[in-house]
């Protein structure tokens, strides 16, 4: 599988895993079958992925403690984790900014991971409540204290990239991003001039696009893939610093979006795909 290197030293599959999944509705407590959420995580790094994505408020903490239950001590696996954002109920999200808060969340974080530094922390939203430098200066003070190895952000654009680049180096961004929700493009094209990861969230837009009735079903039948499949081989061949992770609580859906790493676009079908997704959104 190919592979991206974060920051500059972090070697990952460029297909990777979102663990957002393998909790209850709303995101809210836990998955609705424990057992195949277990699976599916342990299934992750058999299928030869080594990048995971969770938050500390997917449950909130759900997540974060299924994956220390069953991958700990993650063995070439990096997990990344983002904080900053509460979730209050199912479905209700809303950031929270405070420097202290922020610190929190990642001491936490290490806890329920159970390791000594989190290998890519990430922003999960700037609080607009409170100036974006402030809260950039506290996580560039936990990345100087060694309680962070490399930071992320999150539904950003150029300018939260550029302000933070004084307090740490931005070693990849995570926005939503699919072939239909292409809203992000120019952060995407500022990220590979810059070698920053980027990590689409969404990028099966939420099932639909490996949905059966998906708008790229009839590409798909004809090459004899999957629509999520051909959706994510989309991103893939799109930029050379994409990192999508699709998630899921089933093992079945995991075996075929990992199979999505191995398929081949050709310059035809690549721009097709291009122009149909613009068309759909
Ligand atoms: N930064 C942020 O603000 C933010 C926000 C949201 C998510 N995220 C991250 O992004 C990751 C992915 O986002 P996401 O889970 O919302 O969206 P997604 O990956 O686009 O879609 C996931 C949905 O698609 C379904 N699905 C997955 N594979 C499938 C397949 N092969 N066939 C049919 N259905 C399939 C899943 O249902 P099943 O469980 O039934 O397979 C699930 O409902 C999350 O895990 C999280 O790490 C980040």
């Amino acid at each position: 599988m190919q592979t991206f290197t974060i920051g500059g030293d972090l070697e990952v599959t460029r297909l990777g895993f979102g663990a957002m999944r393998v909790t209850g509705e709303g995101i809210w407590g836990e998955p609705a079958d424990p057992a195949e959420a277990r699976r599916v995580l342990r299934r992750v790094p058999e299928l030869g992925v080594n990048f995971i994505d969770t938050a500390d408020s997917d449950g909130p903490f759900v997540s974060e403690d299924l994956l220390a239950e069953t991958l700990h001590p993650y063995r070439g696996i990096t997990i990344a984790t983002k904080g900053g954002l509460v979730r209050t109920g199912p479905g209700e999200w809303s950031p929270v900014g405070d420097p202290e808060y922020l610190r929190q969340c990642v001491l936490m974080s290490m806890r329920r991971l159970r390791v000594e530094r989190i290998d890519l922390w990430q922003l999960h939203r700037i609080d607009p409540k409170l100036p974006r430098e402030e809260q950039f200066g506290v996580i560039g003070e936990m990345q100087k204290e060694g309680l962070i190895r490399h930071v992320g952000l999150s539904e950003v654009d150029i300018d939260d990239i550029d302000a933070a680049a004084p307090y740490f180096k931005v070693a990849t961004v995570q926005n939503r991003f699919n072939l239909i929700d292409r809203g992000s493009e120019d952060v995407l094209d500022y990220c590979e001039r810059m070698g920053i990861g980027f990590i689409p969230w969404f990028p099966l837009a939420a099932g639909d696009l490996s949905a059966g009735d998906s708008p790229i079903g009839a590409l798909a039948k004809k090459k004899n893939v999957t629509a999520g499949q051909l959706a994510l081989a989309w991103l893939l061949k799109r930029s050379p610093v994409m990192l999508p992770i699709p998630g899921t609580g089933s093992v079945k859906h995991l075996e075929e979006n990992v199979a999505a790493a191995e398929l081949q676009l050709d310059d035809v079908e690549f721009e097709k795909l291009n122009d149909l997704g613009r068309v759909i959104r």
